[in-house]
């Protein structure tokens, strides 16, 4: 008979199996606190080194990793983090663990004015959406609100909004035309957070012609994205991220 997990267990993830829990996406977390450190001097508190605002994660099981490492980094101020899953087993766990951040159980898309995302100044949209899938624009627009808000407090938001790229192929879909499709509906969201007095394009995110290089398994980074690959075997994953002002 399968032995039910603990709670503390329902944020055990293993490495070696785990899509979302390995060293490619492990980098992939610490490339993410770069750009907020190199790239959105708005956020940042260089004197005490700390972010300003609040850190907002999809979590999974895996998602602690992220909370994990900015506190290593020492990175965030004191409840700077704001965990939001559906599955109360996830969140009930990481509050043991961590009650002095912010913790949702429930759809993102419901609870866009909590109190607890109040003051959010990084959105890691870390929900593995498929490019070019066509559910990018409803997500955008609902986030829109939340983005906007931290452009109005802090002058700035990180957005990372992370897909699947290699789904395309079963759709028949090339990678390059998938993640070229995607660069443009997701440069139509930014632009709708940043408003007006800023330009973004496609090729701002994707320079032209640069999605070819991602054919014949590319990783690495392609303009604004980071394209990884977890575990053996597994899809390659388009992470993009954007400072807006
Ligand atoms: C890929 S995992 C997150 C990985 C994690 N951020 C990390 O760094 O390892 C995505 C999680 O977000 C949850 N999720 C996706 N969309 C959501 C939404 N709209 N509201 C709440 N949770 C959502 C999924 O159920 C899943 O557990």
């Amino acid at each position: 008979m399968a032995r039910s997990r603990s709670t503390e267990e329902y944020l055990v993830s293993d490495r070696a199996t785990h899509s979302f829990d390995n060293p490619a996406k492990a980098a992939t977390r610490e490339r993410n606190l770069r750009v907020v450190v190199d790239q959105a001097h708005e956020l940042w508190d260089e004197e005490r080194g700390v972010l300003r605002g609040r850190w907002c994660e999809l979590m999974g099981t895996s998602g602690i990793r992220t909370l994990e490492m900015l506190e290593r980094a020492r990175a965030l101020p004191h409840g700077g983090f704001v965990g939001v899953d559906f599955d109360p087993r996830i969140i009930d766990a990481a509050k043991i663990r961590y009650p002095h951040h912010h913790w949702i159980c429930g759809d993102l898309f419901d609870v866009l004015r909590s109190a607890e995302l109040a003051g959010v100044s990084v959105v890691n949209f870390d929900a593995y959406l498929a490019v070019a899938s066509g559910k990018l624009a409803a997500a955008g627009r609902l986030l829109q609100d939340l983005i906007g808000r931290a452009i109005q407090s802090f002058g700035a938001c990180v957005v990372l909004w992370n897909g699947d790229l290699d789904c395309s192929r079963r759709q028949g879909i090339l990678p390059s035309v998938a993640l070229r499709e995607h660069a443009r509906a997701l440069a139509e969201v930014l632009q709708r957070c940043a408003g007006p007095r800023r330009l973004l394009t496609a090729e701002l995110l994707l320079p032209e012609e640069s999605e070819h290089q991602v054919d014949d398994g590319y990783t690495g980074e392609v303009g604004a994205f980071d394209i990884y690959k977890g575990k053996g075997g597994g899809h390659r994953m388009a992470l993009a991220r954007a400072v807006l002002r």
